[in-house]
């Protein structure tokens, strides 16, 4: 008798989501309620030292944390109990209940931007982003269009949790961990033995040879036996000033369009 009870108890819980879990799922997952039942747990037990959206504080950035340690959802739900032994990650003493929404939540925050509710209006902030007070385009491309020194944005939102992309264009001051996601994007300043200069972004450095996508987006490719100096930038070349150029709703907006951005595969043939 036991055992068929606990063989049906699932499949009731279940039937009474009309949107059912993927198998193995906890119901909170992907669940709009569940996860701003989340939020608000997160900011009263978590937030003071992870940050807002996860970004970090005293406590690590989640965001990145997560991206680095992947963890499945019953993981990440016995870290959140069970905190990390050895640090100053706590345990908690919430319910299975609460520690599933906190889940979902930090499922949603981690993930893909294009996956969660993002506030603001993608409209206004795509007419923003291609303006010149803005300048986006000088550096970035979107679906063929801009300038390629810059990663491309293409895809931004189907790639990057908001917090990632937040962080990217008004970067939380003081960021240790800001230089490592640098690398492999570092802006450098190329002085060839024949007196060239080259100023852009460094891709592939090694002992022998760079690759430099130029201003105009030209790719170089150096050997560095010809090369007399190279001084690599200490931060980002993204303008600084996002901060106090924008209005919060201008930067609300332009995170809305941002977060829209993305490349689905399209079948053979088709784009
Ligand atoms: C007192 C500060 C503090 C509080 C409060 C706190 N954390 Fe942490 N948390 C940390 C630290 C420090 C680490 C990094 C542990 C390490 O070095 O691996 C961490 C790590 C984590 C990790 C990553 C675990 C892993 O294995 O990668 C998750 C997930 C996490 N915290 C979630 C939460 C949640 C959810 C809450 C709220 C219920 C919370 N934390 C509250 C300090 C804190
Ligand atoms: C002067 C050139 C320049 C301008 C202007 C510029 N960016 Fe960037 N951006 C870069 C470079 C270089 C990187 C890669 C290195 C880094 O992360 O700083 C980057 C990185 C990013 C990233 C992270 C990309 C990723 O793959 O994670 C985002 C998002 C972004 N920029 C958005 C913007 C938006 C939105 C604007 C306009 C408001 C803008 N950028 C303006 C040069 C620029």
């Amino acid at each position: 008798m036991r055992s068929i009870a606990l063989l049906i108890l699932p499949l009731m819980l279940c039937a009474q989501h009309d949107q059912a879990p993927a198998p193995g799922q906890n119901p909170a997952i992907k669940n709009p309620a569940a996860i701003a039942a989340g939020a608000q747990l997160y900011i009263t037990s978590c937030g003071g030292c992870h940050g807002p959206d996860g970004i970090g504080g005293r406590g690590p950035n989640l965001v990145r944390q997560l991206q680095s340690h992947q963890l499945k959802d019953d993981e990440l739900f016995g870290a959140i109990r069970n905190g990390v032994a050895g640090t100053d990650m706590p345990p908690t003493r919430l319910s299975d209940d609460d520690t599933w929404k906190l889940t979902a939540y930090l499922r949603a925050v981690t993930g893909p931007a294009a996956d969660s509710k993002v506030y603001g209006d993608p409209g206004a902030g795509e007419k923003l982003y291609w303006s010149p007070k803005a300048g986006c385009s000088e550096c970035h491309a979107i679906l063929g269009k801009g300038s390629r020194m810059g990663p491309d944005l293409s895809n931004i939102g189907g790639s990057r949790p908001l917090a990632n992309i937040r962080a990217a264009i008004t970067p939380p001051k003081n960021d240790p961990s800001r230089n490592a996601a640098l690398a492999g994007k570092e802006g450098v300043t190329v002085t060839m033995k024949n007196g060239t200069v080259l100023k852009g972004i460094a891709r592939n450095r090694g002992n022998y040879s760079l690759q430099l996508v130029d201003e105009k987006g030209a790719l170089h490719l150096i050997s560095m036996a010809g090369v007399k100096s190279l001084a690599v930038l200490d931060h980002s070349l993204m303008p600084e000033d996002y901060d106090t150029r924008f209005t919060p709703d201008e930067l609300t907006n332009l995170l809305a369009y941002l977060a829209r951005q993305t490349v689905r595969q399209t079948p053979a043939g088709g784009k």
